[in-house]
């Protein structure tokens, strides 16, 4: 059977390297947040949000155990606020929407920001770099942000970008993911 995460990990690690810069809209526990540190390396950077001063603290933390906190920017703000504090373009983003697994429900990303974030996390990745959403339909707030981002991606350009979604069709409320490709040449 195929894994989905490892799937987004085998997409994502072809758009990031050493010296990269990456942001992780929702750090959580700091997973997919160490998971880029350590792709980037030393000279890379990594941008961090989360609204949970705990998620922010459980990341430092992680962070600093496995020696990478260096090059991570961790940030406690909504990421529909990114662009007060990213600086530049980045080679690639990644959203892991919904609520933290074992923590508070009813501290879940919502439409009214996950739209504007993603809007303007596109607008700070570069020509050729990549945006990863991961969704999850599983609840009913996760069901219609999944439903307007697909919308979302398939209004653009396919000179803009390319977008995927990688969904197992016969478990239909199981966890999708959203990949988008920015052209080379793209001005968006
Ligand atoms: C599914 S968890 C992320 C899991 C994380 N990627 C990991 O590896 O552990 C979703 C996270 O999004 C955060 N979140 C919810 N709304 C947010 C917002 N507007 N801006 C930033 N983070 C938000 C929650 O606090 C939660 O920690």
């Amino acid at each position: 059977m195929l894994s989905l995460r490892d799937t987004e990990k085998e997409l994502l690690a072809r758009h990031i390297g050493l010296g990269s810069v990456t942001a992780d809209f929702t750090v959580g526990n700091g997973n997919d947040t160490l998971w880029l540190a350590e792709h980037v390396g030393e000279g890379g950077l990594v941008y961090g949000f989360d609204i949970q001063k705990q998620a922010i603290e459980n990341t430092a933390a992680l962070l600093a155990e496995r020696g990478v906190s260096d090059r991570c920017r961790l940030i406690c703000d909504s990421h529909h606020n990114l662009l007060k504090y990213i600086d530049g373009k980045i080679d690639a983003g990644v959203f892991n929407l919904g609520f933290l697994p074992g923590g508070d429900k009813g501290i879940t990303t919502m439409r009214e920001t996950t739209l504007p974030a993603v809007r303007d996390a596109l607008s700070v990745v570069k020509p050729g770099g990549c945006l990863l959403v991961a969704v999850y339909p599983g609840h009913e707030e996760g069901r219609l942000e999944g439903e307007m981002l697909c919308s979302f991606f398939e209004g653009f350009d396919q000179k803009q970008l390319s977008a995927y979604c990688f969904r197992v069709l016969n478990a239909p409320t199981s966890p999708f993911f959203l990949f988008a490709e920015k052209s080379k040449r793209a001005d968006i």
